[in-house]
């Protein structure tokens, strides 16, 4: 990726706290949205001052079409998409509000969605692109109570397949990634560390996304990876 301009959403979330490293690792330039400043200085935390020559903070609303726009024009081309958002909750169907039904599409596949059809222009006008996003154990497994989420994330895993497809013949790739559960200080606290050992590392499942939005990986378009840890 050096050289590359890079897209990394959710890059000061749980798993954005292992990504962000990585990614700066491989001397690229690294644009992170955000929406809430408290989780930006939480990640800047955990960084090196070198980190900051090549990272920039802008912030955006990813469920909102003229925000991702916005976000797209700023950094000017996007070379690769890193699209870490996502959202989880769960609940059984009868119970399930329909808002809450909607919100997880908003934010797991909505927001895929408009990030990659933004960034996909300017990739398709430059020739190149790389295109990682991150749908979940649930969209292969779905189980109960995860009805709305496993939905969301199966379209994540058919729109990022759909993609792989229409860029072929291309230096364009697009592949999905399907962790169990990772871990994440939020996890941690909503259920204890006790069984931490079994879930995914952020910095392993980073060195998957490093790999597939690498020049290296032009070969693979449209891989669904499970990436499940010890569950
Ligand atoms: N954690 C797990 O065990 C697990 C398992 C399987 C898959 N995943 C998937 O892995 C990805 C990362 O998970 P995570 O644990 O890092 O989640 P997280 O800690 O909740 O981080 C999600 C990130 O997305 C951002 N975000 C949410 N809605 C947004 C919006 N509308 N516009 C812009 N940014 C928005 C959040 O920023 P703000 O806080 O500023 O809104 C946050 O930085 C997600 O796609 C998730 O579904 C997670």
């Amino acid at each position: 990726m050096k050289g590359k301009q890079v897209l990394l959403t959710g890059g000061t979330g749980g798993l954005g706290l292992g990504v962000t490293p990585a990614v700066l690792a491989q001397d690229a330039e690294v644009t992170i949205s955000y929406r809430n400043p408290k989780e930006v200085e939480r990640l800047k935390h955990t960084l090196l001052p070198a980190d900051f020559e090549r990272l920039h903070f802008i912030p955006a609303n990813l469920e909102e079409e003229a925000s991702v726009e916005n976000l797209i024009n700023r950094i000017g081309r996007v070379d690769v998409l890193i699209h870490l958002v996502g959202g989880f909750s769960m609940g059984k169907i009868h119970e399930y509000s329909f808002f809450d039904w909607k919100h997880e599409f908003e934010i797991n596949l909505n927001t895929t969605f408009l990030t990659c059809k933004h960034s996909l222009k300017s990739m398709w006008e430059h020739g190149y692109g790389r295109i990682v996003t991150v749908a979940s154990k649930a969209a292969n497994e779905p189980a109960g109570q995860l009805g709305a989420y496993s939905a969301a994330k199966a379209g994540v895993v058919a729109l990022t397949k759909a993609i792989a497809d229409e860029t072929k013949g291309t230096d364009i790739t697009a592949n999905v990634v399907l962790p169990s559960v990772i871990d994440t200080p939020a996890n941690r606290e909503a259920m204890g560390a006790e069984n931490a050992d079994s879930w995914v590392k952020p910095e392993s499942l980073a060195q998957l996304i490093c790999f597939l939005a690498s020049q290296a990986a032009k070969d693979i378009r449209g891989a669904a990876i499970p990436i499940y840890g010890n569950l």
